[in-house]
């Protein structure tokens, strides 16, 4: 039975995970903090992580129904993520574990996006490809076992979820802009403005959105505020129609060495609806196994840190006490 806690970024999530069945999942969404300020606000978040995240935690054992007697060890999400949210969610989890001598799991972030496709009721095994896209990141990982993921491509600049914020934010919508922008794009033509396709020539799998997001900068100069405010929806479905593309286009690239049978989709972007029917109408097309998790699994949140800290390797007490956050990627870059 793995206590996990999550505060890489803006939700504080705790979770409560018995093998791969989850028996609690709790986020407190600090969204409305951070929306005033348009996007997030790293010192913020790390204030409202100090408030909720022992609240947080009492409300995902009390939901289980388990007292931390019943906790085997206790895992964390120790990066790549903000230092100062990371710090709050370490320094709570090394709290709870020291005094009883518990085991700590320090857990990647990604590795714990990609580990969600681990959990009941119907666990993906590897080997699978998957796409992770969220407001920090944006990469394929080749996953061949439960451990780890080898990274075959990732984004050269911004990540799908940033460009999808700040598009969103362009068009007057509120923060986080991606399900937001996703409704508007649904009344709009996708066709309407040709907008550039990144990286299309480029053999490799790896991915770039700045041109994109600075493509829709452009667009909106030129049509004018009262332009835009016309044509709302068919910006949105533009830059959605393009930046799914690119999604799938990099997907469809990596599946053509022919070396995965199964597919699966990660991060906070795989909530977005015309990315799921792309995705799922490849793997039909190919005849691949895919794997869509529940979207409350997509975006952060703590259950997908238990199921991955399933795979990692403990540290025994006292040896955390001295364990660090890391705030930036470790993973291994690929070579071009
Ligand atoms: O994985 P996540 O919750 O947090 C990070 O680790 O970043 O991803 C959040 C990102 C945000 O950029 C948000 O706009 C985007 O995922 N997102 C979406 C949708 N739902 C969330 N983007 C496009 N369409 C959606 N439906
Ligand atoms: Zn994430």
């Amino acid at each position: 039975m793995i206590l996990a806690i999550e505060t890489s970024c803006d939700d504080t999530c705790a979770a409560v995970v018995d093998g791969a069945e989850i028996l609690a999942s709790t986020i407190s969404s600090q969204d409305e903090a951070h929306a005033k300020f348009g996007g997030i606000v790293p010192e913020v978040a790390s204030r409202h992580h100090l408030e909720l995240t022992v609240p947080v935690v009492e409300s995902a054992l009390d939901e289980a129904g388990v007292t931390l007697d019943e906790i085997d060890a206790v895992a964390v999400t120790a990066g790549p993520g903000l230092i100062g949210a990371l710090l709050v969610g370490l320094s709570t989890a090394k709290a709870i574990a020291a005094p009883r001598r518990l085991p700590l799991i320090p857990v990647d972030h990604l590795q714990g996006h990609v580990a969600a496709n681990f959990l009941a009721p119907e666990p993906l095994e590897p080997p699978f490809l998957c796409l992770l896209a969220s407001g920090g990141h944006t990469l394929l990982a080749g996953v061949r076992d439960h451990s780890g993921h080898e990274v075959l491509g990732q984004t050269l600049d911004d990540a799908a979820g940033e460009a999808f914020d700040k598009v969103a934010r362009l068009l007057g919508l509120g923060f986080p802009g991606g399900p937001a922008l996703q409704k508007l794009a649904e009344g709009g033509d996708a066709g309407a403005f040709e907008l550039p396709v990144a990286m299309a020539r480029d053999p490799g799998l790896d991915f770039s959105f700045s041109g994109l997001k600075t493509a829709m900068v452009y667009l909106a100069r030129d049509l004018g505020e009262e332009g835009v405010r016309e044509r709302r929806a068919d910006l949105a479905a533009s830059f959605q129609a393009a930046a799914v593309g690119q999604l799938t286009s990099k997907l469809k690239r990596a599946l053509k060495r022919g070396e995965w049978e199964s597919v699966a989709l990660g991060g906070g972007v795989a909530a977005n609806g015309p990315l799921r029917e792309a995705v799922t109408a490849l793997c039909e097309e190919r005849g691949l196994r895919l794997k869509l998790v529940p979207l409350r699994l997509c975006t952060d949140n703590a259950a997908m840190i238990a199921s991955a800290a399933r795979y990692a390797a403990p540290l025994p007490y006292p040896e955390y006490l001295s364990y660090d956050a890391f705030p930036s990627n470790r993973l291994p870059v690929p070579a071009t």
